[in-house]
């Protein structure tokens, strides 16, 4: 199969996973066939400094024509004095909308091998196996009026959604389920938001063209505890926006490190994103410390979702799976015993299996 793949390293140690996600993605063209063909551009604060813009036009139309987008990380504290609208999250939040990225799929799945690295029990991590299916092109985000008033005594928010962003999502929440083990856990605070009961409203009326599905709701803040006290509980969980983000970065204590958490972000017409969960991590920038295992399972993501290259998505979460049993890891992973190697070693051994 022919492939085009647009490549947005980014900020802080994005550049270094985007390298182990590419060299992977070589490594799977090589040994299945595949003509996988690639091109980068700037997004974040890369193209601040190139650019005068976090998201440049070049960019965009790039990653419009591409068949998958793999995305780095964007962000650091040398742009984080500028104004909102020149952030470097801004050229992230742009893409997923200009792309419609609507659907953010994150699974938390915690490794054999990893499980002491994780602060919960080992009992309590050991059978966590869940999907966060995060909104991410509306709610609070991105709702307008958002502002200072009286003299920036005042401060406002939005959180809008429309009828069709919830039903989309809902959607792609129950069609995810129903490959797995088919049970919707729909997170909202419909004791206090508006949005939330519309959110429940919808879920409540699409349950009856999922039969095979079973679905609760469950409070945000109460979701919140049981994620680290019964992790196992949850197989997908739907959400808002800002809800997902929060939630998803908390499950990451059970893979033992923010490090270990892929994501796919799909729009309708299935052309995807993909994305480690972290950030550009400013701290261990350049010192090729950076896990790649993030990326590298994003890659599988990419090759399953977007490819339907699902032996080759398989074979690539085997070799991570390998690695791992060999003992080797980076240092972000907290455990005693093992070997733990630079990022781009580990990303080496990775392409080996
Ligand atoms: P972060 O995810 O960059 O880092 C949090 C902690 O986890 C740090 O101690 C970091 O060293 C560690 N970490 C993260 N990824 C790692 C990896 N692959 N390997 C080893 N350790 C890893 O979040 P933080 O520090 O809050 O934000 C840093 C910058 O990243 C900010 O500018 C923020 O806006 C931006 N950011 C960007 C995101 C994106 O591009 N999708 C998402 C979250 C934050
Ligand atoms: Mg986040």
């Amino acid at each position: 199969m022919e492939k085009h793949i647009v490549l947005l390293p980014g900020d802080g140690i994005g550049p270094e996973v985007t390298k182990a996600a590419k060299n992977v993605l070589q490594a799977i063209a090589d040994r299945y066939h595949h003509s996988f063909t690639f091109e980068s551009h700037d997004i974040g604060g890369a193209a601040i400094d190139h650019h005068e813009t976090p998201l440049p036009e070049d960019t965009v139309k790039a990653a419009k024509k591409a068949d998958a987008i793999f995305l780095g990380a964007v962000g650091g504290p040398k742009w984080d004095q500028l104004p909102g609208h020149m952030r470097p999250e801004k050229g992230l939040l742009g893409i997923r909308k200009q792309l419609g990225l609507f659907a953010n799929l994150r699974p938390v799945k915690a490794f054999q091998q990893l499980l002491h690295a994780s602060p919960l029990k080992q009992e309590v991590v050991a059978a966590s196996d869940l999907l966060i299916v995060r909104e991410l092109t509306g709610g609070l985000y991105f709702g307008e009026p958002r502002e200072r008033r009286n003299n920036g005594k005042t401060v406002v928010d939005t959180l809008a959604y429309e009828r069709s962003e919830i039903e989309r999502i809902v959607d792609q929440a129950f069609q995810s389920a129903q490959v797995r083990r088919k049970h919707v856990t729909s997170v909202d605070k419909a004791n206090v938001l508006e949005s939330s009961r519309l959110w429940r409203e919808v879920v409540e009326e699409k349950k009856h063209q999922y039969p095979d599905v079973t679905v609760e709701h469950m409070l945000v803040d109460a979701a919140a505890m049981k994620l680290v006290t019964n992790p196992a509980y949850f197989d997908v969980i739907v959400t808002e926006n800002m809800f997902g983000d929060i939630l998803s970065d908390e499950a990451s204590v059970l893979t033992g490190s923010l490090g270990m958490l892929p994501s796919a972000s799909l729009n309708e017409r299935g052309v995807g994103l993909y994305e480690p969960v972290h950030g550009s991590a400013p701290d261990i920038a350049g010192q090729d410390k950076a896990n790649p295992l993030a990326s590298i399972l994003s890659v599988a993501m990419m090759l399953k979702h977007s490819f339907g290259m699902e032996e080759e998505a398989e074979q690539l979460e085997a070799a991570v799976q390998e690695v791992l049993d060999e003992g080797y890891h980076t240092a972000d992973i907290d455990l005693v015993g093992g070997t733990v190697v630079s990022g781009s070693e580990l990303a080496r051994r990775v392409v080996d299996q």
